[in-house]
């Protein structure tokens, strides 16, 4: 059920990608634990799962101003626990997905918001996008795996100074910093995003996963492990390349 401000996810299916679109204009996509849930819900539909690669996207004036605002206060410690287990759970089932996964950035992208966009295999922004980790100034922290994957992208001094400071920043500096890919006229971030995903689209599909998932182990790996990895990987994509396995 959704109502004009609890907003919807909307999906739009172009040949293998899947466009997942946050419709909560009346809150600039605010991220309320139902617009969470909602998702989450696409996340693991049979849409999502049968598509070669995931496009995230909102609208031209926000991606996503970030967590629901309202419900902050409602929080508790033991209410925290569950929603990690419930629809917070969200951020890590995007960076899950073995597929590729491209956010479509314009307007407002902050907060959750941007933990969403970095939960994302790579971002495509327009001249609109802007970037930023208010949550500091509100009293608590980005916990969406965002601080997490800003200190693995960027260090830990760039990101103590994003997130301490809380500044907003626009997508020039983001691509600057590297978390950007490619910076776009106004308008042009969804379409760019799409042709990139069509492109990663016509990638093998087990070797895409195995390599996602060989990249995040050497993120918290040790040099052996992650050489260890890189080697089994390859041994057994070469297998699958030799069993006619190679796209799905
Ligand atoms: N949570 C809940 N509601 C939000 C929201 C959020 N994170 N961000 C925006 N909204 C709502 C506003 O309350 C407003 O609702 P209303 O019209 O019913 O009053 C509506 O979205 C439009 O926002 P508004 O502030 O009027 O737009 P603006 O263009 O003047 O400002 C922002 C845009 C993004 C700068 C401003 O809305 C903002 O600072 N939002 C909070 C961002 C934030 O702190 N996010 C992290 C949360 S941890």
């Amino acid at each position: 059920m959704s109502s004009p401000t609890s907003g919807a996810i909307q999906l739009h299916e172009h040949g293998d990608v899947v466009v997942v679109q946050l419709d909560r204009p009346a809150k600039l996509n605010a991220l309320s634990t139902a617009l969470e849930q909602a998702l989450l819900d696409v996340v693991r539909s049979a849409a999502v799962h049968n598509s070669r690669a995931v496009v995230f996207t909102g609208s031209q004036k926000a991606f996503s101003a970030g967590a629901d605002t309202s419900e902050l206060p409602e929080m508790t410690p033991r209410k925290i626990a569950a929603y990690y287990r419930g629809s917070g759970s969200v951020y890590e089932a995007v960076a899950a997905l073995p597929q590729p996964t491209v956010a479509a950035v314009s307007g407002y992208c902050l907060g959750a918001g941007f933990e969403l966009a970095l939960a994302c295999d790579i971002r495509i922004a327009d001249v609109t996008a802007q970037f930023g980790l208010p949550e500091v100034g509100l009293g608590i922290l980005p916990s969406s795996g965002g601080l997490t994957r800003l200190v693995r992208a960027v260090g830990p001094a760039v990101t103590r100074d994003l997130v301490l400071f809380g500044e907003r920043f626009p997508a020039e500096e983001a691509h600057r910093l590297g978390l950007v890919r490619e910076v776009v006229e106004e308008g042009r971030a969804l379409p760019t995003a799409l042709e990139r995903a069509a492109q990663l689209a016509k990638q093998p599909a087990t070797a895409v996963a195995w390599t996602k998932a060989a990249i995040d182990a050497a993120a918290e790996s040790s040099s052996s492990a992650s050489l260890l990895i890189e080697q089994l990987a390859y041994a057994a994509l070469n297998r699958a390349t030799g069993t006619g396995e190679i796209t799905r």
